[in-house]
């Protein structure tokens, strides 16, 4: 049971593979957030975990990160595709848009954010995704019509609890263009271990900062999610056919030259 490629679905994207078979992983941290549908997708071999569990059972701030990228990376995934549920701060990103992310600002509390507890590793973030991986999710979802909004800053809050307008307004006059509760530490955790990662965000409503009559509901996210979750799919599945067989950005390279204080999977 080995794949190459990871995805990781967010709210209402439980499923991915038809014909796939499932694994449990153990990993030093724990369990992952559920079992992991390993198949293949036009000669490409693909991990699937669903981030919140099959029956979504798992908030953001509960999600078991170390282990769900510890198990994938125990599987041989190399490259990790990740699709999210935002909140736009932008007026032109409406409800239903797709948009790869080429930033994070991480305003979570208290989450576990490192493997690394001991020894010297300090790995570089600046780029928090993999050029490769974005440029593969863009051209997939250009091919698919409606195309993808190419970058901006995904600010990740802690939850469970949406912002407040206040919130919202200042994420949106420091300049940022999404609000989501996942995307961190997930990032991070993928580029410690030394995977690729690529965020591929789809607004599910204007945050509160920025729809001064509405405020967002849990209701309305899973009802866009689910309008879309097939869309996405494609998307992801068009991706992964897209993805070059061999990596050629620095993600790979992250920890070189540094001692790590284990053996990575
Ligand atoms: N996920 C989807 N919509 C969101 C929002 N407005 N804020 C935080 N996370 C979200």
């Amino acid at each position: 049971m080995r794949a190459d490629i990871g995805v990781v679905g967010g709210s209402g994207f439980y499923e991915l593979l038809t014909d796939a078979e499932q694994v449990g992983v153990d990993t030093p941290y724990g369990e992952p957030s559920d079992l992991v549908s390993v198949g293949s997708v036009g000669g490409r071999r693909v991990a699937f975990l669903p981030r919140h569990g099959r029956r979504h059972t798992q908030a953001p701030h509960t999600i078991n990160y170390r282990a769900n990228v510890w198990a994938l990376r125990s599987l041989g995934v190399r490259r990790i595709l990740a699709p999210c549920a935002v909140g736009s701060l932008r007026r032109e990103l409406g409800p239903g848009a797709l948009v790869v992310p080429d930033q994070l600002v991480d305003r979570t509390s208290g989450r576990v954010q490192t493997f690394y507890d001991e020894g010297a590793v300090h790995v570089s973030f600046a780029d928090p995704y993999c050029g490769q991986g974005r440029t593969a999710v863009l051209k997939a979802a250009a091919d698919a019509g409606d195309g993808a909004h190419d970058g901006g800053t995904m600010v990740v809050v802690e939850g469970p609890r949406f912002s407040t307008r206040a919130e919202s307004q200042w994420f949106a006059a420091a300049g940022w263009s999404l609000v989501n509760m996942t995307g961190h530490p997930e990032a991070v955790l993928a580029r410690e271990l030394g995977l690729c990662y690529t965020s591929v965000a789809l607004v599910t409503d204007l945050d509160a900062g920025i729809d001064a009559d509405d405020s967002v509901s849990q209701e309305d996210v899973f009802k866009v999610f689910g309008e879309n979750t097939e869309r996405l799919r494609n998307v992801i599945l068009e991706a992964v056919k897209l993805l070059p067989e061999r990596r050629e950005c620095p993600c790979g390279h992250v920890l070189d030259g540094i001692p790590l204080p284990f053996d990575l999977p």
